[in-house]
């Protein structure tokens, strides 16, 4: 049976052993217990349930469920913008009451700032912040050519594609140098073909700047492609189902996804997904 396999994967514990982290290593983020219920015009809606998620240093972890099943009030309550009704979010440790610095965050939708050119998009969480002028201008500049887009610097969004604009976004996030990047449907968006070159991308500058990365999507072929483990959430109440360690090198080869191997684990995703749904 799909599930009885699925749980015979590696644990998060066991995932942390076999990689030589051992468990006590602390988790760059720490999700335990959390539950986060909405109240309005008398009713209550419990939107997560028990919630359980760990993702360790330099790990990039996705997280795939049904719309509805709670990822973005999930990502908002790890962000610090919504309180847990009950239980904890960590960052290395320390318990988080609101929003900072250390978490690095991409929104569902196009979020830049559309007065600003490309340039100023990105440095605009560094003017905030009492950094000299040249550091501002080097670190601007680095992620400018990350993201490919140094001859746009000086362009507006209003000019710049799908695709291009989320990379200014993921450009925003970086420079802070958060400990982890947060990214609600990145790619959710883009066509096709743009979506499959913003996995390279991702996949290369995670590889580069060994950012830690919680990814959520409903799109199971990308979080098989992009996660060295999975989570799976289900819906009423949004709840986490189980997780599994994706077991192919994230080396940006395309083509995996066409391999029977891959295939297969994303029919166990798909199922599980289904269960979860009801
Ligand atoms: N501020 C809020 N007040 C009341 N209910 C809310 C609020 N935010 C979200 N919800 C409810 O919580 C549930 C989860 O919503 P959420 O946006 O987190 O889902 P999602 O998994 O991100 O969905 P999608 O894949 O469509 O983006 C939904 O039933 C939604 O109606
Ligand atoms: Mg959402």
């Amino acid at each position: 049976m799909t599930r009885a396999k699925l749980s015979n994967l590696p644990t998060n514990a066991d995932t942390a052993a076999a990689d030589g982290r051992g468990s006590s290593v602390v988790p760059r983020l720490d999700v335990r217990n959390l539950s986060k219920v909405f109240k309005s015009q008398g009713k209550s809606l419990v939107a997560l349930k028990d919630i359980d998620l760990q993702v360790f240093p330099r790990e990039f972890v996705t997280l795939v469920g049904p719309s509805g099943c709670g990822k973005s009030t999930l990502l908002s309550v790890i962000a610090g913008l919504e309180a847990p009704t009950s239980g904890e979010v960590r960052v290395d440790g320390e318990v988080v009451l609101g929003p900072g610095r250390d978490r690095g965050l991409i929104f569902q939708s196009y979020t830049l700032y559309p007065w600003l050119s490309v340039a100023e998009n990105i440095a605009f969480g560094l003017n905030l912040r009492d950094i000299p002028k040249s550091e501002k201008k080097q670190r601007v500049g680095y992620y400018l050519e990350q993201i490919g887009l140094t001859k746009f610097a000086n362009a507006y969004p209003s000019q710049l594609s799908g695709g291009m604009k989320q990379r200014v976004a993921i450009a925003r996030a970086l420079v802070n140098e958060p400990e982890i990047l947060l990214m609600d449907e990145p790619f959710g968006a883009l066509d096709a073909q743009t979506k499959e070159q913003m996995q390279l991308f991702i996949l290369k500058l995670w590889e580069d700047t060994h950012t830690t990365i919680l990814s959520i999507t409903h799109d199971i072929e990308e979080a098989v492609f992009l996660g060295e483990r999975t989570y799976v959430m289900g819906v009423n109440p949004g709840r986490i189902r189980s997780h599994l360690r994706v077991p192919f090198a994230k080396d940006g080869d395309l083509d995996i996804k066409l391999t029977p191997e891959f295939i297969e684990v994303k029919r166990q995703l798909l199922h599980e997904l289904r269960e979860g749904q009801n």
